[in-house]
């Protein structure tokens, strides 16, 4: 991926490029300004604080098996998170791998979303995934409409309300 700056809605200038192990005090930082609901939305947990230890780990991947894009506001003196798009390839399958995405509620519906979804479903492909898995809460309706938006969706079986959805990234 080569970074690269884009425009919001709002006309904010944003970077997106991929993380580093260094980002992850301001993972920390994002971490700590979302809504409980954004998190919960997220990591289907309640919100508590992100530990060292778990920010080291988010920030520091492969850029193959494990990658990960974060959207940094181009005018913040020092820069700040406000948004993160990841995949892991499936252990079992390597074509197969499994997304996830934030944005800083005060980013959201300004397309930052769709932004990092299509930059890391583009990522997954250039490393050969070419089926991705989103465990989304079943009334989601944000994330369920951005996919169902942006990418073919395989299939989606809901248990325990959860959403699994399987999807291609759409060609063209
Ligand atoms: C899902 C999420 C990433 C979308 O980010 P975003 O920056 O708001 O996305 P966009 O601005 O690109 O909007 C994408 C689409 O979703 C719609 N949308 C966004 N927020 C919405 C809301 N609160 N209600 C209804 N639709 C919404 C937008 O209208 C847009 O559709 P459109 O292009 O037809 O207008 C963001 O809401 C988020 O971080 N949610 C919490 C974390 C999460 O749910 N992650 C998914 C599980 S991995």
């Amino acid at each position: 991926m080569i970074e690269r700056m884009t425009h919001l809605k709002n006309g904010a200038a944003v970077w997106l490029r991929p993380i580093r192990p260094e980002d992850a005090p301001g993972l920390i930082d994002l971490y700590g300004r979302l809504s409980s609901e954004t998190v919960y939305q997220r990591f289907f947990a309640p919100a508590g604080s992100l530990s060292w230890a778990r920010a080291y780990v988010f920030a520091t991947v492969d850029y193959d098996d494990r990658f990960a894009i974060v959207a940094e506001r181009g005018d913040a003196e020092p820069p700040r998170l406000i948004g993160v798009a990841r995949y892991e390839r499936a252990q079992t399958a390597a074509a197969l791998g499994e997304i996830a995405l934030v944005v800083e509620d005060r980013w959201q519906r300004l397309g930052l979303g769709t932004l990092l979804l299509d930059e890391i479903l583009a990522e997954a492909a250039a490393h050969g995934i070419r089926e991705l898995r989103a465990d989304v809460l079943s009334h989601n309706r944000p994330m369920l409409h951005l996919l169902a938006q942006r990418t073919e969706i395989i299939r989606r079986t809901t248990d325990n309300g959860i959403t699994e959805i399987h999807l291609r990234r759409r060609a063209g």
